[in-house]
């Protein structure tokens, strides 16, 4: 995958199940990852923070059934890489079930659990900028990260970090447009990945039923839609369910035969 970049930008999607895996390896979508933004579009949760790593295991399994030829991988969810040992734990779960790779959220303060991550062998992707595990202390809001000079430094030296860690990846989520570049420019072999942080990236990542229309009740303002797939499930279950009411009580209908004596 690595050597992708440069030469072409790479197209990235959340998984979270068996036929939406499916559905995107056939499309030919080259790297899935199970996130836990799985927490808001598939359970309900107000954010990533609730997410549990059973949660997060009962997806990959699921994602792991489809096989896809896709690099895919997993979110570390909120609270399992406190420390090196449980990162290495937790990975080693997610691994098990079938992941290829897992992502963390921070730079520099999570250097040793990077660290111990690769020394287990485990392909490691990072996700800097503005993390959602943290929204809480962010006081409930998703922000540009690296618009001041602080904060272009922390994100400059957080890129440096998780690639010299080994990091083969890393997400970038709403970073100004001109850090994103100048990590991209920056960075050597670590794919940059981002999302709602401009076009100079490697590639570009969104949470699928942000794209397909599939959580109509939020669509983050970066995200043009490309389908309406709720809208789709509405006009067709309302279909279906019209032509049930319609049928006189009794009546056989093809779609209810009776059987021959
Ligand atoms: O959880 C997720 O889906 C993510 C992507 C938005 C990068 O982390």
């Amino acid at each position: 995958m690595q050597s992708l970049k440069g030469r072409q930008r790479i197209p990235v999607l959340t998984a979270y199940d068996y036929p939406m895996s499916r559905l995107l390896d056939e499309a030919g979508i080259p790297m899935l990852l199970v996130g836990d933004s799985l927490g808001m579009v598939v359970l309900g949760y107000p954010d990533t923070t609730h997410v549990t790593l059973a949660e997060m295991l009962h997806h990959t399994r699921a994602v792991a059934r489809a096989r896809p030829r896709a690099l895919w991988g997993v979110d570390l969810p909120y609270g399992t890489y406190s420390t090196p040992e449980q990162a290495v734990s937790a990975a080693r779960q997610l691994v098990a079930a079938g992941a290829e790779y897992v992502k963390a959220e921070g730079g520099a303060e999570i250097l040793p659990q990077v660290q111990a991550l690769i020394a287990e062998g485990i392909q490691f992707m990072g996700h800097i900028g503005m993390l959602p595990q943290h929204v809480v202390e962010e006081g409930g809001k998703y922000r540009v990260k690296g618009r001041d000079e602080a904060g272009r430094q922390r994100l400059l030296n957080d890129a440096r970090v998780l690639e010299s860690a080994g990091a083969f990846g890393c997400v970038l989520e709403l970073v100004a447009p001109a850090v994103t570049r100048e990590i991209t420019e920056a960075s050597r072999d670590m794919l940059t990945i981002g999302i709602g942080s401009g076009e100079d990236c490697d590639g570009q990542i969104l949470v699928t039923p942000d794209l397909i229309g599939g959580f109509p009740w939020f669509t983050p303002r970066f995200v043009t839609p490309h389908a309406q797939t709720g809208e789709a499930i509405r006009v067709a279950v309302t279909d279906w369910a019209n032509s049930v009411r319609r049928r006189s009580a009794g009546a056989p209908t093809a779609a209810s035969p009776t059987r021959e004596k």
